[in-house]
């Protein structure tokens, strides 16, 4: 555990790379570089890093879809460094997510996430999300995804 302080605050292209070693870490089918220059491109508003004594330790991005009949967020990434973990950083990287989703006017926030991957569910389910269907044969490797969905008040 890195000790500091940390800062949730918007990706720049000079982070990529580092964003990108980390995500190869964490992930098995990374994006690499090219995918989060892309990510930053398209949408530089929903793509937050963490930094602690000025390395990132976390970070996600989001995309905004509309469907015709309602627009969510589409949380694309979202991982902490294992050293990191447990202390907070995930619900801080989630909760600016959310609220910049919410700025945007979305209905609702989904994700797909590994049926594997037990504490990332643990997590979300933490967070009001609820788990709505399985996509199979989602992943590379042929694993089924959980598509997880947290809706927003009208009023919120
Ligand atoms: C999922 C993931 C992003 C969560 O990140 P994190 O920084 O560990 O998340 P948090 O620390 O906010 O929360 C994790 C747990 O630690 C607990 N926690 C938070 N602060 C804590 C503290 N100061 N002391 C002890 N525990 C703490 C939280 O209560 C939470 O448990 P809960 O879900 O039962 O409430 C991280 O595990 C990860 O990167 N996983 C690999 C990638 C992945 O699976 N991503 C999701 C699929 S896209």
């Amino acid at each position: 555990m890195i000790d500091g302080d940390i800062v949730i605050r918007r990706a720049k292209k000079a982070d990529v790379c580092e964003i990108a070693v980390i995500e190869n870490q964490v992930f098995k089918d990374p994006w690499g570089e090219s995918g989060f220059v892309d990510a930053l491109f398209y949408y530089p508003g929903t793509f937050f890093v963490a930094e602690k004594n000025g390395h990132i330790v976390g970070f996600v991005t989001a995309g905004i879809e509309d469907t015709g009949s309602c627009v969510y967020g589409h949380i694309m990434n979202l991982a902490v460094i294992p050293e990191c973990r447990n202390s907070g950083i995930g619900a801080k990287l989630l909760q600016r997510i959310e609220y910049e989703c919410l700025v945007m006017g979305v209905d609702g926030v989904s994700l797909e996430v590994r049926v594997s991957n037990i504490d990332a569910q643990n997590f979300y389910l933490n967070r009001n999300y609820s788990q709505v269907f399985v996509i199979g044969n989602y992943y590379k490797d042929g694993e089924d995804a959980i598509l997880m969905m947290k809706w927003f008040e009208q009023d919120d």
